[in-house]
C-alpha cells in the first residue's frame, strides 16, 4: 500500500500552490481534479457560482491515481458559494467508499470553510484524520508554512496508525478555522 495521495481541484491557483507545497511536505502523490468543462471564460465565475449553489456533478476526468491505493488521501478545494466546489464533488462522490483515510483541506476569501469542510467529511461518508483552512490573503503573503506543516504532519502520522474497521461518525470540524492562521 502507497502511503499518502493528495488531490485537489483549483480555478485559479490557489489551491494549487497549498497542494503542491503539502504534496512535497509529506512526500505524497499528487493529483489534479481534471474537470471537463472549462472554467476560465467570462462566464466561468457565474456557472462555477451556479453549479456549487445547486450541488451540481460536473463530468470530470477519469482520476489517473486509484484512492484505494493509499492509506490515506487528502482532499483539497476552493470554498464557491459556501460549497466545495462542485469537481469535488464529483470527485467525493464517485470515489465515496474507497479511502481508507481522509483528511481535508480548503482555500478561501473569509467564509464558509467550516461548513465546507464538514461537508466532505458528510459527503465522503468519513471523519477526516485532520483538516487546514487557509485564506487568500495569507497565501499570497505566504504565511501558511506553519499551519501547512502542523496539518502535513498529522496526516502523515495518522497514514501510518493502523485502519480501525469502524470509521465512527462524522464531526464537525474544529473550528471555523482550524489550522488556520487567525488575523
Ligand atoms: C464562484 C466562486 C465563489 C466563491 N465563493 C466564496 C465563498 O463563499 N467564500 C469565500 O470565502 N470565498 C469564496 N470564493 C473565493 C475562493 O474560495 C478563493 O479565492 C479560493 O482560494 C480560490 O481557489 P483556487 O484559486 O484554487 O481556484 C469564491 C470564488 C469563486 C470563483
Amino acid at each position: 500500500m502507497k502511503n499518502l495521495l493528495v488531490v485537489y481541484f483549483s480555478r485559479t491557483g490557489f489551491t494549487r500552490i497549498v497542494a503542491r507545497q503539502l504534496a512535497r511536505a509529506c512526500h505524497a502523490d499528487l493529483e489534479a481534479i481534471d474537470d471537463l468543462q472549462g472554467r476560465s471564460h467570462a462566464t466561468g465565475y457565474a456557472q462555477s457560482a451556479f453549479e456549487a449553489l445547486c450541488h451540481q456533478r460536473p463530468l470530470i476526468d477519469r482520476a489517473t491515481h486509484t484512492p484505494q491505493d493509499y492509506a490515506l488521501v487528502a482532499v483539497g478545494t476552493p470554498i464557491w458559494m459556501w460549497n466545495m466546489a462542485s469537481p469535488v464533488r464529483s470527485y467525493l462522490l464517485r470515489h465515496r467508499g474507497q479511502f481508507q483515510r481522509v483528511a481535508f483541506f480548503c482555500t478561501y476569501g473569509g467564509s464558509g470553510s467550516r461548513k465546507v469542510l464538514n461537508d466532505m467529511q458528510t459527503l465522503s461518508g468519513q471523519q477526516a484524520v485532520d483538516t487546514l483552512a487557509l485564506r487568500d490573503d495569507d497565501i499570497t503573503a505566504r504565511h501558511f508554512h506553519e499551519p501547512l506543516l502542523r496539518f502535513s504532519h498529522a496526516i502523515e502520522r495518522a497514514s501510518r496508525e493502523p485502519v480501525s474497521t469502524g470509521m465512527g461518525p462524522v464531526h464537525p470540524a474544529a473550528g471555523e478555522d482550524a489550522h488556520a492562521i487567525k488575523l
